[in-house]
């Protein structure tokens, strides 16, 4: 047996940390030991991501630290995620703890979060606990949407996960917080021994923790975090530039985390004034009837009824009257937007069916939230001018709608739904002959819109979803609520880059040009759907 004071002397020797407290307000002296693209920013920031090659970033405490098959531990951090895209971030960060043994080196960046890889994901052995804030939501890990909160234990399946936000001390109401808002935000992670207990909390900087947590769950820990490990935080990057920032942090074993004084906290990089273009605005969340309605006074029904059908109309407008659609048209449609002629919600708002009064035509009605008037006689042209488009793999638009902070898009009705709900819902199986009927009417729709009209027409969304399928079941390109127009020839302007995540042509968003060739890259509907971010786009 080694006489007690050596053994002392050479844990310290080797640099174990026994019973360790520590709290960095800003990481400028904090020597933590950085790997990949992690670095300290000369504001003190402890900056993870940086770059969009996939690269993994890792950030411990210097020394490992002595865990105990007993020990407890809490830790508290401020954070920010800030993504160059108003509408788009990469897959989040984790804090972790891992074993001293571990070789991060081997695991992947992008959905993997710089903690494991396709094959050792799941994997006992990992012995790696983690709490991941994750900004797309991964189906291969079963992950519950794309702002959430998780408890990982070897896995980056989540153990237990919930929705980021926190419950408001005062009145017990769940507050949504999104952790892509470039806002910061303090998280406190607590295990309790004795209790076998997690417990993760979430809030705006500068509030107090909440008294009610956001995750509660029981795991035994002594089985996974091994005896010496270290403490810190992973992410990886991927194709959307976003840069994770951790602000402060604090941890204490065997004791409560030291509380972080947000005075201290060196300061996030100002944002420049967001990328502003008109495509942008369509992307805010939706008003609904009901808050429209809510806002009315009760009883006076006239004002009410005034209210219900209220439109935005400007002069400019004149020049499309053809093309714009009575609101009230649209609201009997579609039995005053009911649930149930709701055909389905996405990113981008939310298509219900319909009946046009008089004509009786059948028609997909889109609605989608917008807020800034800035670009909107441009882009009213532009649906006018798509609505142009005549070839029989393009949905066709009929028109539009205006009302405050509202357009709606009308479509023709396509019965077969959209090509996702066959390929992985429950929509009937396609054998090979459909399917490849519907990827040549898809081109085909494609080429007529990029070689044949008088324009190019880019459409910067192309996905299963997209695709709809008519009474015949063709393949046809819908939803041009993204698309822009070009002459011939002409350069495509940069542009704020719009799309959706898994689906984007890595040039698209580094060039931040919508090109012909990266609208139809971004067409990688055939590999089954939600394509994660993966290696295999900037490899090949
Ligand atoms: C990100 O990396 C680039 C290139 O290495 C560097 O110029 C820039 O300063 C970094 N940004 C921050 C916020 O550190
Ligand atoms: C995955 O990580 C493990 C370490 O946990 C490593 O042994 C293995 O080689 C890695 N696999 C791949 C495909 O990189
Ligand atoms: C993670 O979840 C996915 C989707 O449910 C499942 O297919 C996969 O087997 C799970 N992996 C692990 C390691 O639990
Ligand atoms: C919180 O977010 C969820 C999912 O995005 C949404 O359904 C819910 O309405 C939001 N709640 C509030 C209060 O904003």
């Amino acid at each position: 047996m080694l006489p007690r004071k050596l053994l002392l002397l050479l844990l310290v020797a080797v640099g174990v940390e026994a019973g360790v407290e520590f709290a960095y307000e800003g990481f400028p002296a904090a020597g933590l030991s950085l790997d990949g693209i992690a670095s300290v920013t000369p504001d003190g920031l402890l900056l993870l991501t940086n770059d969009t090659d996939l690269n993994l970033a890792h950030a411990f405490h210097p020394a490992p630290l002595r865990f105990h098959r007993t020990s407890s531990f809490s830790t508290t951090f401020v954070f920010a995620i800030v993504s160059e895209l108003n509408d788009l971030s990469t897959s989040g960060f984790a804090f972790l703890v891992a074993p001293t043994s571990r070789d991060l080196s081997s695991a992947m960046a992008a959905q993997y979060l710089g903690l494991f890889n396709a094959s050792d994901n799941g994997d006992a052995r990992n012995r790696v606990f983690a709490v991941e804030l994750d900004t797309v939501r991964n189906p291969e890990f079963a992950d519950m949407n794309d702002n959430h909160v998780g408890i990982d234990v070897n896995s980056l399946n989540s153990s237990a996960a919930a929705m980021a936000g926190y419950y408001d001390d005062a009145t017990g109401a769940f507050r949504n917080l999104s952790l892509a808002s470039r806002e910061p935000m303090q998280v406190w992670v607590d295990y309790d021994a004795a209790a076998t207990e997690i417990t993760v909390a979430l809030a705006p900087a500068r509030s107090p923790r909440p008294r009610r947590p956001l995750l509660t769950t029981r795991i035994d820990l002594s089985t996974v975090v091994a005896d010496t490990a270290y403490v810190g935080f992973s992410s990886g990057s991927s194709i959307v530039m976003c840069r994770h920032y951790v602000l402060g942090w604090s941890f204490s074993l065997d004791g409560a985390a030291p509380a972080l004084d947000h005075a201290k906290l060196p300061k996030l990089p100002r944002i420049g004034p967001k990328p502003q273009s008109k495509t942008l605005a369509i992307a805010l969340p939706m008003v609904t009837t009901a808050a429209v309605l809510a806002a009315v006074g009760v009883g006076l029904l006239l004002l009410r009824r005034r209210l219900r059908y209220a439109e935005l109309r400007e002069d400019w407008e004149v020049e499309f009257g053809p093309h714009r659609f009575a609101f009230k048209d649209l609201f009997d449609a579609t039995a005053g937007f009911k649930d149930k002629r709701l055909l389905g919600t996405g990113g981008f708002g939310s298509v219900y069916r319909g009946v046009l009064p008089g004509t009786r035509t059948e028609v997909a009605v889109k609605r989608v939230s917008h807020e800034s008037r800035q670009g909107m006689r441009e882009f009213i042209a532009e649906v006018v001018s798509i609505g142009r488009l005549r070839h029989r793999n393009l949905v066709q638009l009929l028109g539009y709608c205006r009302r405050k902070g509202e357009l709606l898009l009308v479509y023709y009705y396509m019965p077969n739904s959209s090509l996702d709900k066959h390929l992985h819902g429950h929509g009937h199986a396609l054998d090979w002959a459909q399917r490849l009927r519907i990827i040549k009417g898809v081109a085909s729709g494609l080429l007529y819109m990029h070689e044949d009209w008088e324009q190019v027409v880019i459409h910067r969304d192309i996905k299963a979803s997209n695709v709809l399928l008519d009474g015949d079941m063709n393949g046809r390109l819908g939803d041009f609520g993204l698309a822009r127009l070009y002459d011939h020839g002409a350069d495509p302007q940069t542009t704020h880059v719009v799309g959706t995540m898994g689906y984007l042509a890595p040039e698209l968003v580094r060039t931040g040009k919508a090109t012909t060739a990266s609208c139809w890259r971004t067409g990688c509907w055939g590999t089954g759907g939600m394509a994660p971010l993966s290696a295999r786009w900037t490899r090949s």
